[in-house]
């Protein structure tokens, strides 16, 4: 059984609803998932983990969350060589900057981005939760 994890940050709930669907799709295709927010999760836990699903949302100026998920995520990129992820996350007004900049970071960093990122504007409405469950199946 393949070791999932979600790692996450929201501050109003859109991006936390959709890493609940990302759980979904992972459990429902058989992976022992972990659901974990930014402050909870540590470099040291890479490498527990067969598959990473990163959440996000757009904050600052098409920035990363700058308070606890940037200083873990940064943390983690020395491990990520080769480690099979997926990016998901909100945004509001803008285009999806962060996520395009958040992908060629992870590119640099060497990860292997498992699938297609998902994005969604505010809440996720449907189409963006079964795209949150695909991303979760395809880690698992
Ligand atoms: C302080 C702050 C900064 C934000 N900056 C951006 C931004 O640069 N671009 C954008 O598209 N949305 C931005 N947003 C909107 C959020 O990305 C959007 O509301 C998102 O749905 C929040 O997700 P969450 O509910 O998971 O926290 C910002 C929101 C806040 C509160």
């Amino acid at each position: 059984m393949s070791k999932v994890a979600v790692v996450y940050w929201s501050g109003t709930g859109n991006t936390e609803a959709m890493a609940m669907a990302v759980a979904e799709g992972a459990k429902d295709k058989g992976a022992e998932v972990s659901v974990v927010t930014a402050a909870e999760f540590s470099p040291e836990q890479v490498g527990q983990y067969d598959a990473i699903a990163f959440g996000c949302p757009s904050m600052g100026a098409e920035q990363l969350e700058e308070i606890e998920f940037e200083p873990m995520f940064t943390a983690c990129e020395g491990r990520l060589s080769g480690k099979n992820i997926a990016l998901f996350g909100s945004y509001g007004w803008g285009d999806g900057e962060w996520m395009r900049s958040w992908e060629s970071r992870c590119n640099d960093d060497g990860a292997n981005l498992a699938c297609n990122s998902v994005i969604c504007n505010e809440a996720p409405d449907d189409d963006a939760l079964a795209a949150c469950r695909e991303l979760g199946a395809s880690l698992a």
